[in-house]
């Protein structure tokens, strides 16, 4: 078996993360959620790994390289606009031959794995088989119908009246017909090649499309708040320690689990945590700070009641200059600030 990643796509919902680098490599719990993802897949003993990418192709081959350091062998497979899931499977007919193969979305995380739901499918072999997850709202998601014997029977994009509360979690694992059906199809209303479309198009025709419940913690952090809800969530599993990078330095400061502090950062005065994960190269000074998400080379400095926040690459948080009782923001596009409203 392959397994083919996608991390092309525009990532408007992570805006302004997204205007200057790939969601795919938003670090959680002090990794890229591709390489969570990748991990992932090395644990359902794939290797040969496709990765679809788009605009940025540069970076992402930067952080992944070709694999060997996790385990695998990547090839890096360009599609030329985000026209869609169903597009990026046609794109990448080349490399996927008639393998069968796991088609995994490059932002979405599933800690608890998908070895189980992978050895289904390689004891079956249906021609295609999709993982759900129950939700609350199946508005925003892909949903699947099933029948009374529990064959997937329809599946809809985003529907605005869900028949069904099982959403597609951004999993698939496909045979070789799955080809003929992404050729089949046409663009659907918003405009892209859909894979429900897809798959819709092999059950018509009367192939074995199955539904596997996957029970585990499930994530799609393509918007802000929940890549801080799914930072909470794995460093959970930290069990309240926090994991310092041997050449940080720490300075007459508290730093409460679980939280995890990059190479060469420098935190001094500070009371970090719980709940924090800062990368590399920051300098932290008299600051108070939980629940949060640092970027790589960020300074912050005497701010002292910071919370549930994500501060870009090399960004710069710190008192006004002279009058320090007004805010003096430079603030980019289709940024978030929020702030105390007796101030
Ligand atoms: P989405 O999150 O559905 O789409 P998007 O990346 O365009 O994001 P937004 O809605 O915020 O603008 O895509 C799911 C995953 O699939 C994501 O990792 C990007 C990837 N993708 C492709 O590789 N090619 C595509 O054509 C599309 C639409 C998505």
């Amino acid at each position: 078996m392959k397994a083919l990643v996608l991390s092309g796509g525009s990532g408007t919902r992570l805006r302004p993360f997204s205007y200057s680098m790939p969601k795919q490599l938003i670090p959680i719990a002090g990794k890229p959620v591709l390489e969570h993802v990748l991990g992932n897949i090395r644990d359902l003993g794939v290797t040969e790994v496709g990765i679809v990418v788009g605009a940025w192709a540069r970076e992402i081959a930067a952080a992944i390289g070709d694999g060997s350091r996790l385990g695998l062998r990547v090839t890096y497979i360009p599609q030329d606009r985000p026209l869609g899931l169903a597009h990026a499977v046609r794109t990448a007919r080349g490399f996927l031959g008639d393998d069968d193969f796991v088609m995994y979305l490059g932002d979405v995380m599933l800690p608890d794995g998908v070895a189980d739901l992978a050895e289904r499918f390689r004891a079956g072999r249906p021609a295609a088989q999709v993982v759900v997850h129950r939700v609350a709202d199946p508005r925003g998601f892909g949903v699947v119908e099933l029948d009374a014997g529990g064959a997937v029977r329809r599946l809809v994009e985003k529907p605005r009246r869900p028949r069904s509360d099982l959403a597609l979690v951004g999993v698939y694992f496909f045979g070789p017909a799955i080809h003929e059906a992404v050729t089949a199809v046409a663009p659907g209303r918003r405009g892209e090649l859909e894979i429900t479309d897809a798959i819709q198009w092999l059950v018509t025709r009367g192939a074995k499309v199955e539904a596997v419940e996957y029970g585990g913690y499930w994530k799609d952090t393509g918007q802000a708040d929940d890549v801080l809800e799914c930072n909470r969530h794995l460093l959970g599993g930290l069990g309240g320690r926090a994991v310092v990078h041997p050449t940080a330095r720490v300075v007459r400061s508290l730093i409460e689990g679980p939280a995890i502090v990059g190479a060469n950062t420098v935190i001094e005065d500070c009371h970090l945590g719980p709940g924090v994960s800062i990368g590399r190269d920051c300098v932290l000074r008299g600051t108070r700070l939980s629940d949060s998400i640092v970027l790589d080379g960020a300074s912050i400095e005497e701010v002292r009641g910071m919370h549930g926040s994500i501060i870009g690459r090399s960004a710069v948080v710190r008192p006004a200059d002279r009058d320090g009782m007004r805010h003096r923001l430079l603030v980019g596009d289709n940024t978030r600030i929020e702030i105390p409203v007796s101030i």
